[in-house]
């Protein structure tokens, strides 16, 4: 029996030194572990012994049991230890995670199309601040003190003579004080009137100022102008006009309409049943606005124009409230 015994051991340890797979070590364990194994066999046969012996070869068949079980773990535990390291930890198979791209707000879309366009005329870029001087947003533009015109646009005055600027034009005034003629810029920026918030009506929008100030330009290089942005925007068949109307820093000015491309003219709501959208106010820089920044208003001539790009980005893609571009709704901005 003790024989028996050491040849059982024998037998294990060889077979788990042969650097076993997995499939071999289960059958290793079957062969040796199992309830039906060789060493369940070997404690059946226990029955047999001489009781004299019972104890020694008991003690024997135990230290077999114990030890058989302990080298069988080990092994396991190294091969699935072995098994883990080859395997590596990144699975190339999964999908990749998604990272939601960002677009550019509408108003960006818009503003930079814009630039993009007088850009390609030769434009550059000016820029100004925000909070002014009455003198610059009103005096220096011909505004006559205590003058109605004054009214056109609702004031957010800061102390009296500093304010939020209304609209872009003060940088026109800035622009030709830093330089002289030729000057070719166009002045995107924020503005602000004190009006009450609607669909139509906002209190901060953005606009996009335009001036050129040379020898000899005339109305027909605004018309010129105007008029190639307005191909290059909105495509080369749309019609157009130019209607008379007044602003106290140009003279003559025009607020330029282009045919409705909704419905083509013929009356929508989007036109409110005109067949026609109005999209800036333009005019020949009046003289006393040339003289107020120190130009010869006998040699130099230009014109200058000004359009809310809210108005522009909502005509164009048919956005019927304002206030929606300022929401930051993710349902709406994903939309362009
Ligand atoms: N500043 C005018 C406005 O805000 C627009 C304009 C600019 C008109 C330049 C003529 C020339 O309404």
């Amino acid at each position: 029996m003790t024989e028996r015994i050491e040849s059982v051991r024998h037998q294990l340890t060889e077979q788990l030194g042969r650097a076993p797979s997995q499939a071999e070590l289960e059958e290793v364990r079957i062969r040796f572990l199992a309830r039906s194994g060789l060493i369940a066999g070997l404690f059946d046969e226990m029955r047999s012994v001489p009781p004299a012996e019972k104890p020694a070869i008991g003690k024997l068949l135990n230290a077999l049991k114990a030890d058989a079980q302990r080298l069988y773990d080990e092994k396991k535990r190294s091969l699935e230890q072995s098994t883990q390291a080859r395997v590596p930890s990144l699975d190339l198979t999964l999908p990749g995670r998604p990272r939601p791209l960002g677009t550019k707000h509408p108003l960006t879309q818009t503003m930079d199309e814009i630039r993009g366009i007088f850009a390609s005329m030769g434009f550059s870029v000016a820029v100004g601040p925000e909070i002014e001087s009455d003198y610059y947003n009103f005096g220096a533009l011909n505004f006559p003190n205590d003058h109605p015109a004054r009214d056109m646009q609702d004031t957010f005055f800061i102390s009296k003579e500093v304010l939020l600027r209304t609209h872009t034009s003060p940088v026109q005034i800035r622009t030709m004080k830093r330089q002289q003629p030729p000057v070719r810029e166009i002045m995107p920026g924020r503005v602000y009137r004190n009006e009450a918030i609607s669909a139509r009506s906002l209190v901060s929008f953005y606009q996009i100022e335009g001036l050129y100030v040379d020898l000899g330009v005339t109305f027909s290089d605004l018309k010129g102008i105007l008029v190639a942005f307005a191909r290059q925007f909105y495509g080369k068949d749309v019609q157009y006009k130019f209607r008379p109307t007044f602003f106290p820093f140009t003279e003559p000015s025009a607020d330029m309409y282009i045919s409705c491309f909704l419905c083509n003219g013929q009356g929508c709501r989007m036109c409110k049943f005109a067949g026609w959208l109005e999209i800036l106010g333009s005019g020949m820089v009046h003289p006393h606005v040339l003289q107020n920044v120190g130009y010869d208003a006998e040699k130099y001539t230009g014109f200058a124009f000004g359009m809310g790009i809210e108005r522009i980005a909502s005509l164009r893609y048919g956005v019927d409230d304002l206030r929606l571009f300022y929401e930051n709704d993710v349902r709406f901005l994903r939309q362009f």
